[in-house]
């Protein structure tokens, strides 16, 4: 595992902003710091992209099944409704872990309901900020 891509979705952009009872007082920048030291740690290389579109995280999506060894998603409130991400990864063949900040279990009924969670090779949901890092773990030391 050398390269790892993260997605972030919609609303993400506004971390620490954004219901910070929920997803904590913590900016964007910060988590992408985050992101990077971990990668460093792991001795991977890594982007980090977000986009409040669909279409985007889609072309990114299909961009990286010949650059990057693996990606972490937090597709935000598409994980709950989006097939067309859904097929995307399942179009993409690389690994794909999906992450959440809360715990999408714990919420609004709609929130349990992953449609992208059964085509990645697994979900980390709850652990805040920490859910991206032990997510990067996993991936790094995935071989199926
Ligand atoms: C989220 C959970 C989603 O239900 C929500 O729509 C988000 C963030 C999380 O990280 O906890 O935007 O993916």
């Amino acid at each position: 595992m050398k390269k790892i891509l993260v997605i972030n979705g919609p609303n993400l952009n506004l971390l620490g902003e954004r219901e910070p009872g929920i997803y904590g007082d913590e900016s964007y920048e910060f988590l992408t710091t985050l992101i990077m030291d971990k990668a460093e740690e792991l001795g991977a290389k890594c982007e980090i992209f977000q986009s409040n579109h669909e279409g985007a995280i889609i072309d990114k999506l299909h961009n990286a099944r010949k650059s990057f060894d693996g990606v972490v998603i937090n597709a935000g409130a598409y994980t709950h409704y989006s097939y067309a991400i859904r097929d995307a990864i399942s179009a993409v063949k690389i690994p794909v872990v999906e992450v959440h900040i809360s715990n999408v279990f714990a919420r609004d009924e709609f929130r349990s309901k992953s449609v992208i969670g059964p085509v990645c090779c697994g979900s980390i949901s709850g652990f805040g900020l920490s859910s991206y890092l032990m997510a990067m773990d996993a991936l790094v030391k995935y071989n199926g």
